[in-house]
Formats: structure tokens, sequence, C-alpha cells
């Protein structure tokens, strides 16, 4: 049986007027034990449906560590009609109530353990498009938090430079990491912009493209993101995370399965796999 618990919502960060940050504080202010990369279920009443509680997924961009607030990023869905959910989430203000579920789901949880029990020492390669960002977030924050030693590198694609929602504080991270030292804190991030000849985006200098264009082959055979980490990428070396549009994860997958890359899906017969994803479907 779902039990619906409550909370009232306790920040809003309206990125653009169909992009949001938020957070809310369960009525008990207890935030419940669970795992970066998990979504939990919110509810709303549904006004136009004579206020009928409705019920939708969302990633927790929030970090285990953080006890005080769930924090989410969500697109507020207007096409071809307007989201039930959406819409009424974003009427929303401070001090308003929520309903929610408690947090589950593995398909995008760290590993930290190989299929035989060794500690999974791979370097980490999150790759997400749009609000794909919030597990990444979550994970990056955590990994922060608990000194986590191994290579961390965040890719993120949108549409537009506004829509790179956690730009500055992923931005901080990488600062960090060549300020102390990639031995103590080793995390890069790179963003890329899929429509950089809009005039929005005339100002853009970084990487263009959807974001699965940082793993394709340029000249010579070698990718960006070999680039960036100065050594061929293969499956005893990283472990892939991808969140977004199926036509992201699938973008990635053509890339990786001829390098031997699995899915989790898709696992071994001896359990092995180097790729996790969660797809919007
Ligand atoms: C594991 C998971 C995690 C998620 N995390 C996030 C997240 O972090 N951030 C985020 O923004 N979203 C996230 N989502 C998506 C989220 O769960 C919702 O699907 C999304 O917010 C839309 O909900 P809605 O009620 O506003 O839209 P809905 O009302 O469910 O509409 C969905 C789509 O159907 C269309 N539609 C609705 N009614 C009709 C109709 N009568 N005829 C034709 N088309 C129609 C809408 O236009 C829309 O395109 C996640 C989903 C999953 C499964
Ligand atoms: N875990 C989940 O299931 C989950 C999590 C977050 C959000 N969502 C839902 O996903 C929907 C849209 O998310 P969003 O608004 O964050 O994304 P978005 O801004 O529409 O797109 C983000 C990036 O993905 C690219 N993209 C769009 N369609 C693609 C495709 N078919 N294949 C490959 N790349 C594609 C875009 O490129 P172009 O500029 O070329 O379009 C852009 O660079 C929302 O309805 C949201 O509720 C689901």
């Amino acid at each position: 049986m779902v039990v619906d618990h409550k909370a009232a919502i306790s920040y809003i960060e309206l990125l653009k007027e169909d992009l949001i940050i938020f957070r809310f504080v369960p009525n008990d202010g207890i935030i419940p034990e669970y795992e970066a990369g998990q979504f939990l279920t919110l509810g709303l009443p549904i006004v136009a449906e004579n206020h009928r509680l409705i019920r939708r997924a969302y990633s927790i961009a929030s970090h285990p560590e953080n006890k005080k607030y769930f924090e989410f990023v969500v697109r507020w869905v207007r096409k071809p009609l307007p989201g039930r959910v959406t819409t009424e989430l974003f009427y929303l203000s401070e001090g308003d109530p929520i309903f929610w579920t408690n947090p589950v789901g593995d398909a995008l949880t760290i590993n930290d353990k190989l299929h035989d029990g060794r500690k999974d020492e791979r370097r980490i390669v999150m790759v997400s498009g749009g609000t794909g960002i919030a597990p990444f977030v979550s994970f990056t924050r955590h990994l922060h938090d608990v000194g986590d030693k191994r290579e961390i590198i965040c890719l993120h694609g949108s549409s537009y430079m506004d829509e790179l929602s956690y730009q500055k504080e992923l931005t901080a991270f990488d600062t960090e990491s060549i300020d102390r030292g990639k031995d103590k804190w080793n995390f890069t991030y790179r963003a890329s912009i899929s429509r950089p000849k809009e005039w929005f985006n005339r100002s853009w200098s970084g990487n263009k493209g959807r974001v699965e264009s940082f793993l394709k082959p340029k000249a010579g055979g070698i990718s960006t993101l070999e680039e960036m980490v100065g050594e061929k990428i293969t499956k005893d070396n990283t472990m892939f995370y991808i969140c977004g549009w199926q036509g992201t994860i699938d973008g990635v997958m053509d890339f990786m399965t001829p390098q031997g890359f699995v899915t989790m899906q898709d696992k071994r017969e001896d359990g092995s796999f180097e790729v996790k994803f969660e797809s919007y479907g």
C-alpha cells in the first residue's frame, strides 16, 4: 500500500519559466535513509480533478547526508497538453503542502563493489541531458561528502545555456578539484549545448552538440572524453551512469557497445556490467 507522507515546500528557485529547483521539508522533520541516485514519488491534489491526489516520480538531487530537506529539479511539461502534476507544482509557493512516498530505485545507485566482490575503483562517468542531471547532483554531493577518491567526470547537455541547472555548483566542485589536488578530490564537469546556433546561445564557447558527442571519436579515433581523461576508455577502467531521454542512452551505447560495454539490465553471466541508466522514456 502506498503511504503518502506530508511535507511543506521550503524553497523555490525559478531558473526559467519552465524549470525550477525546489525543496521540501517533511512535516515530522525526518529525512529517511536513501541512496544517491534514487527517486521518490510526489503527490499533489489536482484542483481540476476534484482535488484527487496524482503522483509522479522525481529523482532526488539532494544527497543522503543532507538531513534538512529533499531537493529536485523539475521541468514544467507543456506539450502537447499541460502536464497534470508539473502544472500544479509550478503554482506552489513556499509553505504549501506536498505529499511524498519513501525513496526507491536501484537503476542509478553508485556501484561500490564489482561483481566478484572487489572494490569498484573504476572512473565514474555520468552522462545526462536536461533534468536528467538530478541524480548526478546527488552523486556528486554524496561522493564529495564521503571523500570518495575515484575519478569522477560529470557531462551535462542541454538545449540552452540557462538550462545547465547546476552549472555554478558543479563548476565550483571542478575548481575545488584543481585547487586541492586530484589525489584528494578528482572531479571534472563539462557541459554541452545542443542548439549552439540559436541566438540565446551565442556566447557559448564550450562543447557543442548533444551530450553523447563527448564520446564520439574524432580524427585519430580519440573522443573528447578520452582527451579529457588522457587515456582510452575501457570497460576495465570506466563505469558509465546515464540519465535522460532514451535517445541519450542509445547515443551513449552506440559508442560504447562496440567497445564491449554492457548495461546492468544485460549483465554478463558472471554478473559484470559497465553501464547503469534511467531513461525518461
Ligand atoms: C524514475 C523517474 C524519475 C523522474 N525524475 C524527474 C525529475 O527529476 N525531473 C523531472 O522534471 N521529471 C522527472 N520525471 C518525470 C516525471 O515523473 C513526470 O513524468 C513529468 O514531470 C510529467 O508529469 P505531469 O503529471 O506534469 O505530466 P502528465 O500529465 O503525466 O503528462 C505526460 C505527457 O503526456 C502528455 N499528455 C497528457 N495528457 C494528454 C492527453 N490527453 N493527450 C495527449 N497527451 C497528453 C503531456 O503533454 C506530457 O507530454 C521522472 C520520471 C521517472 C520515471
Ligand atoms: N528519470 C527520469 O525519467 C526523468 C528525469 C528527469 C526528467 N524527466 C522528464 O523528461 C522530460 C524532458 O526532460 P528535459 O526537459 O530535462 O530535457 P530537454 O531539455 O528537452 O532535453 C535535454 C537535452 O536532451 C536532448 N534531447 C532531446 N530529445 C532527445 C532525444 N530524443 N535523443 C537524444 N537527446 C535528446 C536535447 O537536445 P535538443 O536541443 O537537440 O532537443 C537537450 O540537449 C520532462 O518531461 C521530464 O519530466 C524524466
